[in-house]
This record gives C-alpha cells, sequence and structure tokens, in this order.
C-alpha cells in the first residue's frame, strides 16, 4: 500500500462498523475516524447547556462554539476527553436528532474531508461512503439483522454491570434510530450502490476484519 488509501465503512446502529474499523486500522497502520462520535459530542454538549436537541437554532449556535477533535484515538469536546459519555443511552436516544440538521452536517463533513485529506483513513458512519467521502477508494457497507444488531448492544450493557435497560428498549431505540437516519431528507443511511455489502449477522469479528483485508490488499 504506497500511495494514502481512504476506506468507508457504513451502515446501522451494532452492525460492527466501529469495532471492525478499528481492528482494520491496526492491522494496517492507517487512522480510524469514528463520525457517529462527533455527532454524539455534539449531542452532549447541546444536553448538558439544557437545551432542547429538536430546538434547530439552538442547535446551531451550541455547534459555533463548539469544538469537537480526536487526539490518540480519544474524542475531546471543547478540550475535554468524553468517550464514555458519548455512549450514554440519553445519547443514543437523541443523537438523530441533531445529525437531521442540514448546518450541522455540513460543519462535520467538512471537518470529515479534511481529517482525509493528507492520510490514509478507514471511516466509519452513516454517509460516509456516499457524502462525505464519495470518491473513497473502498467502501463498505455493514449490516446485520436488527434481532442481532440489539442482541450485541444488550450484552455491551450486560458486561458494563448496566441492567437497567431491556432487550426490548434497546430493540426499539435501534429501530427508531435506523428510521430517522434513513429516512432524513440530508444525507440519509442508504447503501451506496458501489459498496461492498457485508452481513455480519452470523459472522465473527475476526471472519469481517478478514473480509475487509482481503478485498483492500487485492486492490
Ligand atoms: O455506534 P452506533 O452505530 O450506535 O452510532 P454512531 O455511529 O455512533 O452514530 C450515532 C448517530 O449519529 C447515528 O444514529 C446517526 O444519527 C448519526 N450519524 C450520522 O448521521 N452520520 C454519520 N456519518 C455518523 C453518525
Ligand atoms: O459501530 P457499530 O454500531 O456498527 O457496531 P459496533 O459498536 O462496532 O458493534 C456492536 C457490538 O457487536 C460490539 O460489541 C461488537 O463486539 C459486536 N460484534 C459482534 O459480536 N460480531 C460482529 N461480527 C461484529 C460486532
Amino acid at each position: 500500500l504506497g500511495k494514502n488509501i481512504t476506506i468507508a465503512i457504513d451502515g446501522p446502529a451494532g452492525a460492527g462498523k466501529s469495532t471492525i474499523a478499528k481492528k482494520v486500522a491496526e492491522d494496517l497502520s492507517i487512522e480510524y475516524i469514528d463520525t457517529g462520535a462527533m455527532y454524539r459530542a455534539l449531542t452532549l454538549k447541546v444536553l448538558k447547556l439544557g437545551l432542547n436537541p429538536e430546538s434547530i437554532d439552538d442547535v446551531i449556535d451550541t455547534m459555533k462554539d463548539t469544538s469537537i477533535d480526536f487526539r490518540n484515538n480519544h474524542i475531546y469536546l471543547d478540550d475535554i476527553q468524553v468517550d464514555k459519555e458519548i455512549r450514554e443511552n440519553i445519547i443514543n436516544k437523541n443523537v438523530s436528532f441533531i445529525a437531521q440538521i442540514k448546518e450541522v452536517r455540513e460543519g462535520m463533513v467538512k471537518i470529515q474531508q479534511e481529517l482525509a485529506r493528507t492520510k490514509s483513513i478507514i471511516m466509519d458512519g452513516r454517509d460516509i461512503g456516499t457524502v462525505v467521502l464519495p470518491d473513497a477508494d473502498f467502501k463498505f457497507f455493514l449490516t446485520a439483522s436488527v434481532e442481532e444488531r440489539a442482541c450485541r448492544r444488550y450484552k455491551e450493557l450486560l458486561e458494563k454491570g448496566e441492567s437497567g435497560i431491556s432487550y426490548e428498549q434497546i430493540k426499539e431505540e435501534i429501530e427508531n434510530r435506523d428510521r430517522i437516519d434513513s429516512t432524513r431528507e440530508i444525507a440519509p443511511l442508504t447503501e451506496s450502490k458501489d459498496a461492498y455489502r457485508l452481513d455480519t449477522t452470523n459472522k465473527t469479528i475476526d471472519e469481517c476484519v478478514k473480509d475487509i483485508i482481503s478485498i483492500v490488499k487485492r486492490g
């Protein structure tokens, strides 16, 4: 792999994007960029300020004096590391409202394109192959049944020792987010025609990583 490469990974929540992208990044010694974390960080800020995530003007104003950046694989919101906080369920519930806003997407896409400009990267999200990096060298669309995706997220919570939320609630939250993300007007979650589709339902993480690496190495 001589020149810079760009790999785009899209798909719904729990498909395995971030886990798999991280491993591919390690194997290929390239950088991983989690675009969902950026929308999550802005959501966290809006909620912390006590604002309504559905109030478009408030969200846009908030974004204007917010800094979001990545350092050593951690995400910083106004220079404070927020890796954990952005995974809370309250963020899951609200992030898709904020991610619908045109001005928010424009701002985020600009930052994302800049991050990808000068180095080899693998970036995951919802609109990477379609909007952020339409000329990516490789595009993958990861899927899995909603039951499997909810099950994976439920297991994660149990492992963290959180038991306040049921499998059914998680499944509903994921279905709700899928629906908002795929039906929004701007940059909806869609399977780009030129993406390799990878159904991860019955595959291990390592199998998925292997599949992607072999396609990338084949060139
Ligand atoms: O990890 P998970 O799949 O649950 O979500 P995520 O990738 O962290 O993304 C959280 C939310 O941000 C998604 O449900 C979308 O509403 C939004 N998002 C987006 O609109 N565009 C992206 N490129 C990435 C995330
Ligand atoms: O980023 P995204 O929301 O697409 O999914 P993720 O957070 O990477 O994966 C959700 C969970 O599924 C994680 O706990 C992964 O370890 C797990 N997973 C799995 O069990 N088997 C796969 N083939 C892919 C992911």
